[in-house]
């Protein structure tokens, strides 16, 4: 097992560690000479289904819906298609409203989630296509759909999904590109910004990890620090928030500290009064379109002594007068922070789990995938 872990003490922290590989091997032959290419919707495409497709209903669970979360706000402005993210167990129950103008994305890394499995069962009943994202080949999953989007994330043994976050978010993004482009609402120029800025994520991403291995490490500290606290709070605007649901899972499934994501604005509307000196928060307040909205609730936050730590963009040093703690990421188009900012909570809560002294690699109660109701 030692030599399975690569020298690294756990697979999590290993996995953590090959998300520059995986997102690489995500685009691999999907971006080529500036281009983009999804061949596994040829077929789809022929059919006529992305100019026919009236709504799109993403359909996941844990992990996989923070995925799908992001999906929606980037397939919204880039296809302008209205798209629902909702968590499998709602959407087999809530006699959902589908039919073949409306495509169902089933994002399951494992591809035998029972409850996605049941849901995207019912919807093909109704006669919506499916296309299924899963790292898994031949999974069930795959049985059930039009098309199939591999991860080609490589396998991940940790329970808690990292590799397989960063590579759905990748792969749903390639598709919501594609599907701006079959729909003529992103240009050529637009395209080849966007396509630039996704290759170049996996060095972004390694320049974390690396600052991460090195002396100057600030998140092993910081988790060190925080490993006795019971509460934390995690906030985020636009794709910040899917970014602070999935930080606060993260910590909650490996370290046990109870842990909730909030959109920013939303906090003054009860969750506030959860917040003292002993529940620290995290913000995401990389660069955006609403970074001054942001700022402005972590203000609130501190107002009430709780302590802020703040995820933020390189380069910006005025953040440190709002921050407790800053954990910097590399600047990259706002759309794909998400992937940057995600690292540094997912180290953290690592860090945290580890000085609590908790199972890291399968944590209690969890399993990878949960092939029952
Ligand atoms: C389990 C795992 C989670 C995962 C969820 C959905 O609860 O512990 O890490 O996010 O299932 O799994 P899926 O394979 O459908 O993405």
């Amino acid at each position: 097992e030692a030599a399975e872990k690569g020298g690294y003490p756990h697979f999590v922290l290993k996995e953590i560690n090959e998300q520059p590989d995986a997102l690489r091997r995500a685009m691999l032959g999907r971006i080529r000479d500036g281009q983009l290419h999804l061949p596994e919707l040829e077929k789809l495409r022929k059919e006529g289904l992305f100019d026919r497709v009236q709504r799109i209903i993403i359909v996941a669970c844990g992990t996989s819906y923070h995925a799908g979360l992001l999906a929606k706000y980037v397939i919204e402005q880039w296809a302008r298609i209205p798209v629902e993210a909702i968590t499998a167990s709602e959407f087999r129950y809530c006699n959902p409203i589908v039919g073949p103008e409306t495509l169902c994305i089933a994002v399951t890394q494992s591809g035998e989630t029972a409850d996605t499995l049941v849901g995207i069962r019912q919807a093909r009943e109704q006669g919506a296509p499916v296309i299924a994202v899963t790292n898994i080949v031949a999974s069930a999953i795959t049985r059930l759909s039009d098309a199939v989007l591999y991860l080609q994330a490589g396998p991940e043994i940790g329970v808690v999904a990292t590799k397989t976050f960063v590579t759905s978010v990748v792969v749903l993004y390639l598709l919501g590109l594609y599907l701006g482009e079959q729909r003529k609402r992103i240009r050529s120029e637009q395209m080849s910004a966007f396509l630039a800025a996704l290759e170049h994520l996996p060095d972004q991403v390694q320049h974390i990890l690396d600052q991460a291995a090195g002396p100057d490490d600030v998140i092993a500290p910081l988790a060190r620090r925080m490993a006795s606290v019971s509460n934390m709070m995690f906030i985020g605007r636009g794709v910040g928030y899917p970014t602070a649901l999935e930080g606060a899972l993260k910590l909650k499934e490996i370290s046990y500290i109870h842990a909730e994501g909030f959109p920013a604005g939303e906090l003054k509307h009860g969750s506030i009064a959860l917040l003292d000196p002993d529940t620290p928060l995290l913000g995401i307040a990389t660069s955006s379109h609403i970074y001054e909205k942001v700022i402005t609730n972590i203000q609130e936050v501190r107002a009430r002594d709780a302590r802020a730590i703040v995820v933020a963009t390189e380069g910006d040093e005025r953040v440190k007068q709002f921050a407790d703690d800053v954990l910097y990421v590399p600047a990259t188009l706002e759309a794909f922070s998400p992937l940057l900012a995600i690292i540094p909570l997912q180290l953290f809560s690592y860090h945290v789990a580890v000085a609590r002294g908790c199972n890291v690699d399968q944590p209690r109660n969890l399993a990878k995938s949960v092939t029952v109701e």
